[in-house]
């Protein structure tokens, strides 16, 4: 069975679903800890009462990003995941870091990447007048947003639409294709050949798209 270490730093609802998805069988992994970079992220409440190990670094107690990273690379080791799933978690990693997870290290993206890297991607594709919006699930590399894609989702845009109808409409997809493209990872189904990420299952489908 794979481990998986998830980070956080707020709500947890994509936590939530891949740790429901464990529970339902429908996602083969061993969660080892959910790991935040505040006290404060509801998230770790809910992983503990859950009976999973959570465990802080708060990222203020460091002086410099770079040990951050270090001290937070530190305490993710110990729990030899081979997956690290960033769920919510809002902090920019140095190239260190992400080298040395590099093809196991996992992020959710709340659009259609690569439109919108960054925050506040909801009230950017509503100005922009999109008329779909969606997440992405890739492997992270050094450049923030950015690197080889798993699955996508996409949904409308709809008339009246403000960044909370659309981020809600989002999310509610965020929790079907985590635990789908973490369920991959597990089962040793990806292959990222040049930047193309490939799945090895029959009728994979790398998208989900919600009608409106
Ligand atoms: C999600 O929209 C995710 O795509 C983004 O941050 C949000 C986290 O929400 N990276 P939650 O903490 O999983 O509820």
């Amino acid at each position: 069975m794979k481990r998986i270490v998830i980070l956080i730093s707020g709500r947890g609802s994509n936590m939530e679903a891949l740790l429901e998805a464990q529970v339902a069988g429908a996602l083969p992994v061993t969660v080892a800890a959910v790991i935040a970079n505040r006290e404060d992220a509801a998230g770790l409440a809910t992983a503990r009462a859950r009976g999973i190990a959570a465990q802080c670094v708060p990222h203020q107690d460091f002086g410099s990003r770079e040990a951050f990273d270090a001290a937070l690379a530190g305490v993710i080791d110990a729990f030899t995941p081979d997956l690290v799933v960033l769920a919510g978690f809002m902090r920019i990693l140095t190239p260190v870091f992400v080298r040395r997870y590099e093809g196991r290290l996992m992020n959710i993206h709340p659009s259609l990447l690569p439109a919108f890297p960054g925050l506040h991607t909801h009230e950017r594709a509503i100005a922009a007048g999109c008329k779909v919006h969606g997440a992405t699930v890739h492997f992270v590399t050094p450049e923030l947003d950015h690197g080889p894609i798993v699955i996508q989702s996409a949904v409308p845009v709809l008339p009246g639409d403000d960044a909370d109808r659309l981020a809600a409409r989002v999310l509610a997809t965020e929790h079907v294709i985590y635990p789908r493209a973490v369920r991959w990872f597990a089962q040793g189904r990806l292959a990222v050949d040049n930047g193309i990420v490939r799945v090895d299952e029959a009728d994979a489908q790398q998208f989900l798209l919600i009608d409106a």
